[in-house]
This record gives C-alpha cells, structure tokens and sequence, in this order.
C-alpha cells in the first residue's frame, strides 16, 4: 500500500453536531461549541473531524433534511461561525469534512416547493413524480410514496415525507448538486460524507420490489421487500464518478461514501480504475459477532476483495448505530479500541467511543428519533447513541448550560472526560496511546495484515512493513489465556501494566486483554 495523501493516514472522528459541545444554552450543540473543543481533539490525537449536517433543516430528520445546501442552521450557529471554525481546524493541522445529503432534500427547500407547485414546473422533474405509487417502501416504515392533492400525482421519499428524493437522471439536479459541493470545496472543506450513496439512483421503470423472503414480523417494515429496484442500480456509478471528478478539481480532498452492502457489491463503489469514492465505507466492525472467528473471517474477507490500489478503512461506530460499548460490553470495548487502530488503512471513530460511552435509555416521552416514533418498539430508535458527549461531573455534564436536547447517561458522573483524563489507566488513555502509537508506526497503517490465528477467543494477526513487523493479540474471551509466540517487546496493552517490557516465547493474556508486540526481526 503506497501512502500519499492525508486522508489515508487520518483517523476521522465523527461529531453528531448537536451533541458534542453546546455553546449558547440551548440545549444543542453548535459550532462555536465544537470550537471550544478543538483542543480536546488534537491530545486525543485524532485528525479530521466529520460534522454530520449543520445546514438550514427543518430537522424532521435532524439535519439529514436540508433545505439549503449552502447555509448553515442558526441552531449551529451562522456562516462566519463556520469560516472560523475551519480556520481554527486547519491551524491546528486537523481536517473537515461535511455530511453531504445528495439522495433528497426537505420538503421546505426551494426546489421541492417550485417542483410540488405544479405539473408544469420546470423544476418538476427535479423529483421523482408518478400518477401511481409502486410498492417502493420509506426506511422509516410505511409507503415510499406520498400523494399530493393539488396535482393528483405522488412522490417518492427513500426516508420520511418531509425527505422528497431528487431525481439524478436529470442533468439540472446533478449540476445543481455538484455546485454544492464545490461552493464547500471552494470554503475549504477538505472532503464529504456522502449520505445513502447507493440509494442515489432509482430504476427508471419504476418497477415493483420483490418480497424478501427472510423477513419476519418484529424487523423493520421496510424488510418486507428485497431493495433491489430503488436501491444499488447500475447507474450509480457514473454518478459517484461525476462527484468524484468534482472533488478532485480541487487538491487533496477525500469523497466517502455511506453504503451498507455486502463486501462484493461495496468494492464496486471504489469504481472503475478507482475513479469512484476514495473511501466506500466498511461497516462490517458494526455488524459483526464479537468472536475472534467471526472477526477474523469479516476482516480477511473485506481486506482480501479490495480491488488492487484500493484504500481500506473501518468504522468503529456512528449516529445510526448502537454504540460499541453496549453492543459488545465496557470491558470488550477496550479490546475493540485496539483492534480499530491496529487495523490498515483510514479509520473512523464517533464521538464518545474514546471514554466508552454507552446507549443511554430513552424513555418513551423522550424520544426524537422519527425512526423510533414511527415503528416504536422495534428497536430502530437512534437516541440511544446520540446523546450528549459527558465532559465533566456536573449537572449538564459540561454540555449545555441549559437543558440537553437528550438526557444525559446515568453514568455521567463517573464516565466522563474530565475523570478519565485523571485516571492513567482509563479508555481514554488507551485511546491516545494507540493514537500515538499508530501516528509513529506507519506499519499499522500501511503494513500488510497477516492472519494468525483466531483460536480460544484470542484473535491474532501481524502487520508487516518493510522493516517491521508488529503482532496484535486480543482476547475476545472471558478466560486468561496463555500463548507462544516470538520474541518481541510489548508496546501496548489493554492492562497498561506490561508496556515496554519483554517478551520470549510466551505471553498469557487475561480475560479481555490485548497486547500489542514489536516483533524482534
Ligand atoms: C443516513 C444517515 O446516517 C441517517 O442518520 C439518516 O436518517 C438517513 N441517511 C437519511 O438521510
């Protein structure tokens, strides 16, 4: 793997904006809140963050409905709070990028209230109209199609109604969308998260989904059907070429894509002769069982289909997703810590996993997430992962002066920055020596991953550079176990205890210990 730009090095930490850091007492994070916290990011030793959507919304869907793709929100904050958020992020040598949301738009953006107006509107075909719905269905339960009295036609929308997906067969709404991305580019913004990447283009027969046989009541009920007709078509990638090609007028920037798709049909969005996302996000560290065997076989499986040339990259966790700490436990999370910053390739964290933050409980008066309040009960609600980052013990945690958009953990007054950062053996310090130790070891970024082992719930492998080779040990079970292996010197460890020391032949791992070896050559 040749390393060149920033971005294949960087470790991108994902801030949910309006949890991070509230500056104005509103309860909700904002801009001049993130500022505030730059400092925090560079000891942490992280080098981009990714904001997730700050842009004019309605927040039907908490910014992932935008109604102006070239402003900023005033619950974040206003444009010249962004200019010097930037400026302040490259002056301490991080990097930004910005959630850019191309599948739809709110339904209180310009385009969609001149398109809705009437059949006639030129901007009409800027969405996607029929006189009959198909049975397309929304990822937030019921139909996908919405029916509007005045011009007796309907509407698509991949997520909710107020979210009217764009029609990028037309020329108008691609041009349109990729003067966005470069009034950004042009600010200075140094990349994009791309938003349901592979949702972008629909079958232009609009042809009816098929049933999904593995469906079973108590999922979602956007499972009833197979995606196959709305969802990863064909065309896409000239799309994601285009946007590709945009971004690349400008030096140095970074697309990533948001695509949940097995790994085959993921590698297909890096694109032809690699012309498509620089990054096409890998979930599978989200998805998989926590077992040393289920890991070993994801991670080989994703490293070995990528395309020749193609960069890796890993995903800890995200605002969609339950938080690593609750899926596989406190004690666990230390070990996946480990596990993500030993791992080749462009990695990217969310906000909180550095102090083992956990899904707090959301009690059912409380809830924002539309995804919950439309399917309750099913689990689907993402509150739980969104709430706001604990900076110290007091009432608001150090958030917000006033009330916080989410309640807070239970745990807050234990489990936040401030302590951790008193305490030398907590997560947080694990995080900011595996940072360092992988910022100073370009073989854990580059280097090749060789599989060892993945027997009695200890995953092994090694990553090989030129000059070294460094061995990773994690034991993902609840029993000490014992080891042979070269002799080398420890480097990290879970249990900060052994750090530096030698090693010859043998290491014993107790339950739920990694270890991380400088192999003697
Ligand atoms: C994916 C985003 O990550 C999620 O939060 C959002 O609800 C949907 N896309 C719709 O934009």
């Amino acid at each position: 793997m040749q390393e060149s730009t920033w971005w294949q090095h960087a470790i991108v930490y994902e801030i949910y904006s309006r949890s991070f850091q509230d500056s104005n007492g509103d309860g909700i994070g904002d801009l001049n809140g993130i500022l505030e916290r730059l400092d925090y990011l560079v000891q942490l030793g992280v080098d981009a963050i990714w904001l997730s959507p700050i842009f004019p919304s309605p927040m039907a869907d908490f910014g992932y409905d935008v109604a102006d793709y070239c402003g900023i929100d005033p619950i974040f904050g206003t444009m010249e709070d962004f200019d010097r958020l930037l400026v302040e992020v490259h002056r301490r040598g991080l990097k930004m990028i910005l959630d850019f949301v191309p599948n739809h738009t709110s339904n209180q953006h310009p385009w969609f209230l001149e398109s809705r107006s009437s059949p006639e509107n030129p901007k009409r075909d800027w969405y996607l109209w029929r006189d009959e719905p198909n049975n397309w269905l929304s990822n937030f339960g019921g139909s996908g199609w919405e029916s509007d009295e005045t011009s007796k036609q309907c509407y698509y929308h991949s997520f909710l109604k107020e979210q009217p997906d764009l029609n990028w067969r037309n020329p108008a709404v691609q041009e349109a969308m990729f003067n966005v991305l470069r009034f950004w580019l042009r600010r200075g913004v140094d990349g994009f998260r791309v938003d349901v990447m592979w949702l972008m283009i629909k079958d232009d027969e609009f042809r009816d989904n098929p049933p999904n046989p593995g469906y079973h009541p108590g999922q979602a009920s956007n499972n009833r059907l197979l995606p196959v007709y709305n969802t990863n078509r064909p065309e896409v990638h000239e799309l994601v070429a285009k946007m590709r090609a945009v971004v690349d007028e400008y030096r140095e920037r970074v697309l990533i894509g948001e695509i949940y798709l097995p790994v085959q049909q993921l590698m297909t969005y890096y694109g032809k002769d690699l012309k498509g996302a620089n990054l096409p996000f890998n979930f599978l560290l989200l998805q998989s069982a926590w077992s040393a065997e289920a890991l070993a076989e994801i991670i080989f499986e994703y490293y070995e289909a990528l395309p020749p040339g193609a960069w890796p990259n890993w995903v800890l966790g995200n605002h969609d997703n339950t938080r690593i700490a609750t899926r596989i436990g406190s004690r666990q999370a230390w070990i996946a810590a480990m596990l993500l910053m030993t791992l080749p390739g462009t990695l990217t964290m969310y906000y909180g996993e550095e102090i083992g933050m956990t899904n707090v409980s959301i009690k059912p008066d409380e809830v924002q997430d539309p995804a919950e309040k439309n399917e309750p009960g099913l689990g689907l609600g993402r509150d739980p992962e969104r709430t706001p980052m604990p900076w110290d013990g007091s009432a608001s945690a150090g958030f917000t002066t006033g009330r916080p958009w989410l309640p807070l953990g239970a745990d807050h007054e234990a489990v936040n920055v401030a302590v951790l950062e008193q305490d030398g053996t907590s997560i947080l310090r694990l995080y900011r020596n595996l940072i360092d130790l992988r910022h100073s070891r370009p073989t854990l970024v580059r280097g090749r991953m060789q599989f060892i082992s993945a027997d009695e719930g200890v995953l092994v492998y090694e990553r090989r550079g030129d000059e070294d080779r460094i061995l990773v040990l994690l034991n993902l079970s609840a029993d000490s176990v014992k080891m042979t292996v070269e002799s080398g010197t420890i480097l990290a460890s879970t249990g900060f205890d052994q750090d530096g020391q030698r090693v010859n032949g043998m290491v014993e791992l107790k339950a739920a210990e990694g270890m991380v070896l400088d192999l003697d050559s």
